[in-house]
C-alpha cells in the first residue's frame, strides 16, 4: 500500500489541524502541522516573528519547512493557510500526495478566527471579516488550482469532515 502524505490545504480556521490530527490517527500516520514546525525552527510564535522580520521572512521559513516536510512519506500534513501562496510550495505539495482543501464562508472563518490573536494577518484589523474577504478573493484561484477535492466544512461536524477526507484519501490510493 502507497504511504503517499495527505495534505490539508485552505484558509486559517478551515480546521486543518484539528481533521488533519484525527486523519493521522486514524490512518496510523504521523501528523506534521507546518506552522508548528516552523515555530519549533524560529524559536518563538509565528505572531512574535511577523512583528519582529515580517511576512516575506516568514514565507521563507515556510517555504524551507514545507519542501522538507514532502520530502517524507506517512505522513498527514497540515499547511498554514498562506502556503499555497508560491507556486514552489504547490509543486512539492502536489509531487508528495493527495490535496485536499477544506473550504468555509468568510463569516464562519471569521467566527472561529476573527478574534484570534495567533493570526498576524488578521489581528489588529480593524474589520477582520472584511480582511478575511479580501485575502479570500486573493487566495481562493490558488487553493483550487492546488487542490485535489475541495470539502465545504460549514454545517459538518469535524468527525463529518474527517470521514469525506479519508473516504477520498483511501479511493486515491488504491
Ligand atoms: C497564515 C495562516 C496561519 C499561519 C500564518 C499565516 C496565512 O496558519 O501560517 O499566520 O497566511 O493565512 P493557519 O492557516 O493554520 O491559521
Amino acid at each position: 500500500m502507497s504511504a503517499r502524505n495527505l495534505v490539508l490545504i485552505g484558509f486559517m480556521g478551515t480546521g486543518k489541524s484539528s481533521v488533519g490530527r484525527l486523519c493521522a490517527r486514524r490512518l496510523g500516520y504521523r501528523f506534521r502541522d507546518s506552522d508548528v514546525e516552523i515555530e519549533r525552527r524560529i524559536g518563538c510564535s509565528i505572531a512574535q516573528f511577523f512583528a519582529d522580520r515580517g511576512e516575506a521572512a516568514f514565507r521563507q521559513v515556510e517555504c524551507t519547512v514545507i519542501s522538507e516536510l514532502a520530502r517524507r512519506t506517512g505522513q498527514v500534513i497540515a499547511t498554514g493557510g498562506g502556503a499555497v501562496l508560491r507556486e514552489e510550495n504547490v509543486r512539492a505539495l502536489r509531487a508528495t500526495g493527495f490535496v485536499v482543501l477544506l473550504t468555509a464562508t468568510p463569516e464562519v472563518i471569521w467566527q472561529r478566527v476573527g478574534h484570534s490573536q495567533k493570526r498576524p494577518l488578521l489581528a489588529g484589523t480593524p474589520d477582520p471579516l472584511q480582511r478575511i474577504r479580501e485575502l479570500l478573493a486573493v487566495r481562493e484561484p490558488c487553493y483550487s488550482r492546488a487542490a485535489d477535492l475541495q470539502v465545504d466544512t460549514c454545517g459538518l461536524t469535524r468527525e463529518a469532515v474527517v470521514e469525506r477526507v479519508l473516504a477520498a484519501y483511501r479511493e486515491y490510493r488504491q
